[in-house]
Formats: structure tokens, C-alpha cells, sequence
């Protein structure tokens, strides 16, 4: 999605909007632009197309500024294009804009500026704010007012940065709806969509919230309500360190955070595992576990990876601790007037904290009295902030577009609410021991999986010209399934598709023949010897097949084309191994055709619109 990154100080700008957006790139986006205001000029810079382009743009005008603002743009209104990028300008190009999220009533606002006589350049609902700005100014002769007015009157959703050549010592910023932090520095002050785009200059940061608007100078800031009430602002200190956000040594991130799962599944872990008592220590949830354990029912409720990982929550819940468990995508969610009670429990998951339409599921859940759990891995994030309770995954950023370590680490999150309800509930203490037992092994478990990386590697550069992909799992890794395919369409564009097993046979196995790859996860669990005959099924149509095995697996590899073996656990947690080796086929698959793994085509890291 969009992303915004502004700098008010006495340093140059310039290298350190172009720094910030590259540090955005990964949440996707189709043009990009930079503003800045000096004694001597006022200067837009824009292109279609990558950062880089952007920068040697930059570098051939040889721009110095302490005043600037930068955008990453991701296509809503109106195609990718220079005239379309951000920033967005009034018409004697004094005052710059630039904009997350949507205007939703920008079609009458353009409508009532243009019988002013205002002219339209761009087809973008930001371009009607610059002009609404621009219209108060005439009125009010003062920034700040201006936006609060202009605000005022938009219906929908922003995350905005506005600088104006005869203010030239502030940038104003406000929110509703899309993330906004300020960063605080010494002598300086940043703005920013991401802390990532602010943390190699200060760890001090301020989270606007929604209906908030601030007034950012050089050496200090205030906030105020837009309905022009004062407030303070607290200063959060951010954990987390430039080296987390970058490479380190491999070529995409996505790699990098596949091999990063021993270590990111132990921090989800560290320090809340009690083996003694046999329970999970969860500080985040003190006080309301037995709200929880009480709760009639328990919805979880998610968007695209994360609703995978709520459908093997579904699994554990309901298997440990008997409370009935429904899972939600929030696009529906929020739109189809749920019975939602004060006795429920509502699990709302989200890698960024920041899905718009989690964030008004969770609104909307909120409401109606149910008491909302956040699993969440950016701190400070909005729903982790507008949650009740909650639990933070701590996988530490995640920067390539296709989920991966939060995606285990949701489902460790999620055994672990399981295991702490389920000891209030009725599971005793050696059953309790057990489980503590085996997420101890889990770690070296994913060391022994990602050996296998080469292996799977050689698999995947034999379907690389696939055209379609069958995943096939049962019970817990039926989600899996879901997961395995999901990865290999956004990141390789093949079409794949999840299906529990058993419903094969009720019309995919139309689609089976010679050129058809079905995955199947077929672990030595409660539906082994069922799966097995799936693969007999597809077996007999000719298709070809890669099967995820547990290691003692001696049945299976005289029907499969491919084995892939990886080491046991019990049920509820084989999820966090069997869907690695997933990963890594969607990733090598999608390398050997050459595509941006990182950065696929359309999709973005936060979806921070409907
Ligand atoms: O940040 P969230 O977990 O709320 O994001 C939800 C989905 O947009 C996300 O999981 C998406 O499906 C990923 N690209 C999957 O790899």
C-alpha cells in the first residue's frame, strides 16, 4: 500500500525521504514522488515506477532542502502515472500533499471545487484534498486550520502529510483510518506511514491516532483533535534495530525470513512457557483469561494468511478447550451484521495491525460489547492499540510481501491462548506438560526442515512451467493447504488452489491429469490412511504428486512423484513444520521464473484500504 515519509530538520532531505521510501517499497506500490520546500523553491519530483527511478531523477536536479515529504503510491483512483503520484499540489504549487488511504466522497467535493473554478490535473481523490486545503487557506490564512477545515469535510479514510511554502518551518500531518507515526529526533522531526522508514534516525516515536492532527516543527510538535481539541501525546520508545529490516546476506527477504524461523518461532515463545505448571504465560491477556475461558463462543476473525492461521486456531480451540469456534474473513465480517454477544471472545489476527478491514471488523465487534483479543506482530499498530487484550507473535518485521515467519508464529501464538484456556478449562497438568515439551522441540525441528531447502529447490525447477497447483490436507492441514497455495499464486502468478482432501472427489479431480501437481500434506496423524487413499485417487488419474511426509513415512513414496520428509510433532502444532517446505516451493518456483518474489505484481504488504 501507500507509504508516506516526511523530514522537517536542519540535515538535506532529500537523501533521507529517498531512504525512507526505499525502506517502504516493501509494502508494494506503482509510482512514487517527492516535495520539497526551500528559501528558493518549491519542487516536485515524480515517476511511474520504482524508488530508483525516482532517485536518479533526483540526483540530476542536485536538490537541498530541510523541508520535504515523500510517497509511495499503490493505485486506487486512477492508473499508475506521474500525473497520478503523490505528492499533489494546489494550483500556484505552494502547497504539497500526499495521501494514504481514500476519499470516499471526493467525487461531490471535486464536483463543488470545479464550479470555483479549480482545475483538475490527476484522476485522484488526494488531488480534491490539495484543493480543499488550498480552498481554506484562501479563508483562514493558516496551515494547520486549513487542513483541520478541509478534513472536516472528507468522508473516508487518510493518513496525510501537507507542507506549504509560506509556512515553511512546519509539516501538518492527521489520521483516520491509515497508519501515522512521528518520529522524534534531536533538532529534527520525521513523519512516516512505518517506523521502518524512520528507525535508522530515532527510536522515539508518537502514534497518531484517528481524528488527530499535528502541527510537526523542527524541534517540537503538538497534536490536536480535528475537532480542534488539544491533546498530548505520549513518546513510545521502538525496539527494533536497522539490521532487522534489512537482508542480511540473502537475495529476497522472503528467503530471509523462511530461514529466520527457528529464531523467530524461539522469540514467540521466549519467557511464556512454564513447563513446571504445565500452562503458557501470556502477560498481555492477565485479568481477562478467565473472560476468555468463559466465553460462550470464540470467533476469530482475519484476512488472507492470517485467516489461515485463525482456521488452525479453530482446530486447537475447539480440541483443548471445547468452546465452539467460528472463523471470519473481517471483509464479511464487518459487512453482514453478525450476532456477535458480550459473551464472546473475538481473536481478530493481523500481521501489520493495520488491515483496514480487520480494523473495522474489530469496530465493529467492539460495539456490540464482545471483548477483542488482538494477535498482532507490529507493536504499537492500530489494532493492536484498539484491542482489549492481546498477544503479540514477536517475529520481528516481516518485510517481503508474502507472509511467512508471522505466519508460524500466529500459529504458535494461537497454541499458546490454547494451551493457557485449556489448563482453566479441563486439561491436566501432565497433558498441559506435554504440550510445553514438544513446542520446545519445535525449533530444531524447523532447523532439520530448512536443510531441505535445496532439495526442494531441484523439486521446484520441474514446475516451473505449471499452469495450475492442487494443494490437498486434512484436519489441521487442510489450512495448509489453503496457506500452500496462497503462496505459490501471489508470489509465482500459478494458479493454485487449497481443498481439504476428502472434497477432491466432489469436482477438483476433474482437473487431474498428466499435467496437474497436487501437493499433499499427508502427516502420520488421526487422517493418515484417508489421505493416503487421495493420493491413491490422484495416482490413478496420473497426476503428479509432491507429498509432505513425517520422517518414519516408509507407504507413501512408491505412489508420489516426490518426497519431502520432515520430523513430527503433535497434530495441533504440525502446522508450524508442515508448512515450510510450502513456503520454500512457492519461493524457488517463483525465483526460477524470474519474478520479484519480494515485491510481487498488485498485492501489498498492508492492505490499508477495503
Ligand atoms: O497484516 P495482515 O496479517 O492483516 O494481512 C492480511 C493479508 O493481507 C496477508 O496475510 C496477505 O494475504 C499476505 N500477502 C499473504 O502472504
Amino acid at each position: 500500500m501507500c507509504g508516506i515519509v516526511g523530514y522537517i530538520g536542519t540535515k538535506n532531505c532529500v537523501p533521507i525521504l529517498l531512504e525512507g521510501l526505499k525502506r517502504l517499497e516493501y509494502r508494494g506500490y506503482d509510482s512514487a514522488g517527492i516535495g520539497i520546500i526551500n528559501s528558493t523553491e518549491c519542487k516536485v519530483i515524480k515517476t511511474k515506477g520504482k524508488v530508483s527511478e525516482l532517485e536518479k531523477l533526483v540526483n540530476k536536479e542536485n536538490t537541498v532542502s530541510s523541508l520535504g515529504i515523500g510517497h509511495t503510491r499503490w493505485a486506487t483512483h486512477g492508473e499508475p502515472s506521474i500525473l497520478n503520484a503523490h505528492p499533489h499540489v494546489n494550483e500556484d504549487h505552494t502547497l504539497f500533499l500526499i495521501h494514504n488511504g481514500i476519499i470516499e466522497n471526493y467525487a461531490s467535493l471535486k464536483k463543488g471545487l470545479q464550479s470555483q473554478g479549480y482545475k483538475f490535473v490527476s484522476e485522484t481523490d488526494t488531488e480534491v484534498l490539495a484543493h480543499l486545503i488550498d480552498r481554506y487557506l484562501k479563508l483562514k490564512n493558516n496551515l494547520f486550520q486549513a487542513v483541520r477545515y478541509a478534513l472536516n469535510e472528507v468522508e473516508g479514510t487518510y493518513g496525510i502529510a501537507v507542507i506549504y511554502k509560506n509556512e515553511p518551518d512546519k509539516i501538518i500531518a492527521a489520521k483516520k483510518g491509515s497508519p501515522l507515526v512521528i518520529g522524534v529526533g534531536k533538532n529534527e522531526n520525521f513523519i512516516a506511514s512505518d517506523v521502518n522508514a524512520l528507525i535508522a534516525h530515532t527510536s522515539q516515536v508518537v502514534y497518531l491516532e484517528d481524528g488527530e492532527i499535528a502541527e510537526i516543527f523542527q524541534d517540537h510538535f503538538h497534536a490536536k483533535t480535528i475537532a480542534d481539541e488539544s491533546i498530548i501525546k505520549e513518546i513510545h520508545e521502538v525496539d527494533m534495530s536497522v539490521d532487522e529490516i534489512t537482508k542480511g546476506g540473502y537475495p529476497h527477504y522472503m528467503l530471509k525470513e523462511i530461514m529466520e524461523q527457528s529464531e523467530s518461532l524461539y522469540n514467540s515463545m521466549r519467557g511464556r512457557l512454564l513447563l513446571k505448571e504445565g500452562i503458557s504465560k501470556l502477560g498481555g491477556l492477565q485479568g481477562y483469561e478467565d473472560r476468555i475461558a468463559n466465553s460462550e463462543r470464540i470467533i476469530i476473525s482475519a484476512c488472507g494468511t492470517s485467516w489461515h492461521a485463525g482456521l488452525v486456531g479453530e482446530y486447537m480451540l475447539e480440541q483443548y478447550t471445547g468452546i465452539p469456534v467460528e472463523v471470519e474473513y473481517a471483509s464479511e465480517f464487518r459487512y453482514r451484521h453478525p450476532v456477535i454477544t458480550p459473551k464472546d471472545t473475538v481473536i481478530f489476527i493481523s500481521q501489520s495491525g493495520e488491515t483496514a478491514d480487520t480494523l473495522a471488523a474489530m469496530k465493529e465487534a467492539k460495539k456490540k460489547g464482545a471483548l477483542c483479543l488482538g494477535v498482532c506482530n507490529v507493536v504499537g499498530s492500530s489494532i493492536a492499540r484498539e484491542s482489549q487484550t492481546g498477544v503479540y507473535i514477536h517475529a520481528g518485521p516481516e518485510i517481503g510481501v508474502a507472509s511467512t515467519k508471522a505466519f508460524t508464529s500466529q500459529l504458535l501464538v494461537l497454541a499458546l491462548i490454547t494451551l493457557l484456556i485449556a489448563r482453566r478449562k479441563n486439561l491436566n497438568l501432565p497433558d498441559g506438560q506435554e504440550i510445553i515439551q514438544e513446542l520446545q522441540t519445535l525449533t530444531s525441528k524447523v532447523e532439520t526442515i530448512l536443510k531441505l531447502n535445496d532439495v526442494i529447490e531441484k523439486i521446484a525447477g520441474q514446475y516451473v512451467n505449471s499452469k495450475n497447483f492442487l494443494y490437498l490436507g486434512r484436519g489441521y492441514n487442510f489450512p495448509v493447504a489453503l496457506e500452500g497455495a496462497l503462496k505459490l499464486k501471489e508470489i509465482s502468478y500459478i494458479h493454485a488452489e487449497g481443498y481439504p482432501a476428502a472434497e477432491m472427489k466432489h469436482g477438483p479431480i476433474a482437473l487431474i491429469d498428466d499435467n496437474m501437481p497436487v501437493v499433499f500434506i499427508a502427516m502420520k496423524d488421526s487422517v493418515y490412511e484417508k489421505v493416503v487413499s487421495n493420493i491413491e485417487e490422484v495416482k490413478a488419474r496420473k497426476g503428479r504428486i509432491i507429498a509432505i511426509v513425517n520422517e518414519d513415512d516408509n507407504q507413501i513414496d512408491k505412489l508420489v512423484d516426490h518426497v519431502i520428509r520432515i520430523p513430527k510433532t503433535i497434530q495441533m502444532l504440525q502446522p508450524i513444520l508442515s508448512v515450510i517446505p510450502l513456503q520454500l516451493l512457492a519461493y524457488h518456483i517463483a525465483v526460477k521464473k524470474g519474478l520479484n518474489v519480494d515485491q510481487p505484481r498488485n498485492l501489498a504488504k498492508s492492505v490499508t484500504v477495503e
